[in-house]
């Protein structure tokens, strides 16, 4: 069996993050959210990995590399336009053969992994197996309408939902599906659509199994789905203090500190993990934030958020939260004249002011 994970796209609802970075690798309690997809498929026993990749190819190569670190070996795809689910199935037949494979969505995020999933497709030989989830907003997702136990009808993002029941984005296939990729014509949004490809085995009688699970998983497409599932990873984090912290400092749960921070005069409360290299100096770092390396914050206080790489907050006299900030921002107090807010912020940005 192989695997195919899906980094290419857009990721337009996470600008402007994206206009410079693949959304696949935003990092969730400080590791890119496609490692935890790397990790679910190995944990699950399969180490031959298709990576299907778009403009951000560059990138996503630079941290995943050929897969050893992660015991995997991967094997790049490249996939000219993001065409959609079905387009990128096509596109990785050559890699595929006729071998059965589990295809998950760089995006997504399962908290238990894959693993019984995966061995329950190896035992009963379905054509597919798909993953089903309840969630609030069904139209944002494709959706399955079921009879019984049987799946009769599944659509991509319908405007009048007939279950509550999305498609997950982890989905179990063999070689049929190369005949259902090629039969679909492009969606309302111009995408070959993995949702119709299933339909159509379905329609050609062909043995679709689906699982509703019950535990937690997130596609981090949006800004507050990306906090949610820092906040769910970080739940789970452990007491680990690897930097160093002074006699002023206070470090209350669980509470990671990367080698090399220093943290002066501050508190820190738990769940939260801070990267390698920082300076925490006369601040507040509350539940549920991700800081990660090379990160200035002085006088100021943060939660709920997450802060990449080579960013400083510095003298900031209001509680940040709820907030993604991208690599090297500076977010400083000015004591220039006028007294002003001066902002220098990238295209599809978003700030809030008091
Ligand atoms: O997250 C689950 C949902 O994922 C399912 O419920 C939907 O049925 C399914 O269509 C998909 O919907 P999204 O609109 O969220 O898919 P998105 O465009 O975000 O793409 C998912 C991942 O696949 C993402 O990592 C980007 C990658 N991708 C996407 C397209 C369209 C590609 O690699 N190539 C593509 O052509």
């Amino acid at each position: 069996m192989k695997a195919l994970i899906l980094s290419g796209g857009k990721g337009t609802r996470l600008r402007p993050i994206t206009h410079t970075s693949a959304k696949q690798l935003v990092p969730i309690a400080n590791k890119p959210i496609l490692f935890y997809g790397i990790e679910a498929i190995r944990d699950a026993g399969v180490t031959d990995v298709g990576i299907v990749v778009g403009d951000t190819e560059p990138e996503i190569r630079a941290a995943v590399g050929d897969g050893s670190a992660f015991g995997v070996k991967v094997t790049y795809i490249r996939q000219q336009a993001p065409l959609g689910l079905a387009h990128a199935v096509k596109v990785s037949h050559d890699f595929l053969k006729d071998d059965s494979f589990v295809m998950y969505l760089g995006d997504n995020l399962i908290l238990d992994g894959i693993t019984p999933l995966v061995e329950e497709f190896r035992r009963d030989h379905p054509n597919s197996q798909i993953l089903l989830a309840k969630v609030p907003h069904p139209e944002e997702f494709g959706v399955a309408e079921l009879d019984g136990n049987r799946i009769v009808r599944l659509v991509e993002k319908p405007k009048q939902p007939r279950s509550d029941l999305a498609l997950v984005g982890v989905y179990m296939f063999d070689a049929t599906i190369f005949e259902a990729v090629d039969a679909i014509k492009p969606s309302f949004r111009n995408e070959l659509e993995i949702t119709d490809a299933i339909q159509y085995l379905i329609d050609q009688g062909r043995v679709v199994h689906h699982h509703v699970i019950g535990g937690w998983w997130k596609d981090t497409g949006k800004l507050e789905d990306i906090l949610e599932a820092n906040r769910m990873v970080l739940s789970r984090a452990k007491r680990a203090i690897h930097g160093t912290a002074d006699a002023d400092t206070r470090i209350e749960g669980d509470v990671v500190v990367g080698k090399g921070s220093v943290v002066t005069n501050s508190l820190l409360r738990g769940p939260l993990c801070v990267g390698e290299r920082c300076r925490i100096e006369n601040a507040y770092i509350g539940p549920f934030t991700s800081i990660y390396d090379d990160v200035k914050i002085r006088n100021s206080e943060i939660e709920h958020s997450i802060v990449l790489e080579r960013c400083t907050i510095e003298d900031i006299p209001v509680r940040i939260e709820a907030s993604l900030i991208g690599k090297e921002v500076r977010i400083q107090r000015s004591r220039r004249k006028p007294s002003a807010y001066r902002f220098m912020v990238g295209d599809a940005s978003s700030v809030d002011v008091l």
